[in-house]
């Protein structure tokens, strides 16, 4: 018997977002990297993918935070509807708190080993990861946001390196990821960043000033390999469901 090359799909479950990408979702196993400014909803957004995951699709999700405590992050969702720390408990979402990442020494010792920061930071990251999607079951992974990772590196290509890894490092878990970055231009004649490149699917978040005056919130899916999708600037809510994307209509 050959064996079956058919494409499974991830509904994301977020208004508007599987139309997008013709009602179907996310390969599953696909890395997407969300880029957006600052406050352009990338954290809301990616709860909400796990959130839906959990509650929706019966898949389990595993969110690691490198910047916001999973305190605040259980507060700030409530506000949307989720209780994360409820779904925590029937293991339905793995919540860790990753931050500790970021005030490691420059070298950790290890017995008699000296190891750097940002080779032990790498192998610790792909390590929690493995152990918490292992234990729930994941098939939904989000890492919140990268830069915090990938900045400890000096240049691009050391960068570059570090997110393939990172990359290589979970790809045989088979969970459908989200790696949350920050995007440093938001005009749409914009240049691209080296994540975009190494990602399999790319969505973008941001805020534009209209011709009129005003700001707009644009979201984008910019690239999802073998998938034929709408790649048009639709306008985007945040509201007190999480967020909301208008297929409808065209932004910009
Ligand atoms: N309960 C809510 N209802 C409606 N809008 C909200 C609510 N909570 C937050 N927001 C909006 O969402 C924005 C922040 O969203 P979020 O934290 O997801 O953004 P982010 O892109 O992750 O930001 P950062 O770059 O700081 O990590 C706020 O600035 C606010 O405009
Ligand atoms: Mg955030």
């Amino acid at each position: 018997m050959p064996e079956s090359t058919a494409v499974t799909y991830t509904q994301t479950g977020i208004k508007g977002v599987d139309e997008l990408l013709k009602d179907k979702g996310i390969p599953k196993g696909y890395v997407v990297f969300v880029l957006g400014g600052p406050g352009t909803g990338k954290t809301t957004l990616t709860l909400q993918f796990i959130c839906q995951g959990a509650i929706t699709f019966n898949e389990p999700g595993v969110y690691v935070t490198l910047d916001e405590g999973v305190t605040q992050l259980k507060v700030n969702a409530l506000n949307f509807g989720w209780d994360l720390a409820g779904l925590e408990k029937q293991r339905k979402i793995s919540m860790i708190d990753a931050c500790p990442i970021r005030r490691l020494p420059g070298e950790v010792k290890i017995g008699t080993l000296t190891i750097g920061k940002r080779e032990f930071s790498l192998v610790s990251l792909i390590d929690v990861i493995k152990k918490s999607v292992t234990e729930i079951g994941a098939k939904r992974l989000v890492v919140d946001p990268l830069a915090v990772f990938t900045l400890q590196y000096p240049g691009e290509v050391e960068r570059r390196t570090a997110l393939f890894d990172l990359m290589e490092g979970i790809a045989d878990l088979g969970c459908t990821t989200m790696f949350v970055t920050e995007l440093s231009e938001s005009s749409i004649d914009r240049r691209y960043q080296f994540e975009e490149f190494l990602a399999q699917g790319v969505i973008t978040m941001r805020k534009v000033v209209k011709a009129e005056g005003g700001l707009i919130r644009v979201f984008t899916v910019e690239k999802m390999r073998g998938v034929d999708h709408d790649a048009q600037p639709h306008p985007y809510k945040i509201t007190s469901h999480g967020i909301e994307v208008y297929p409808n209509a065209i932004a910009l």
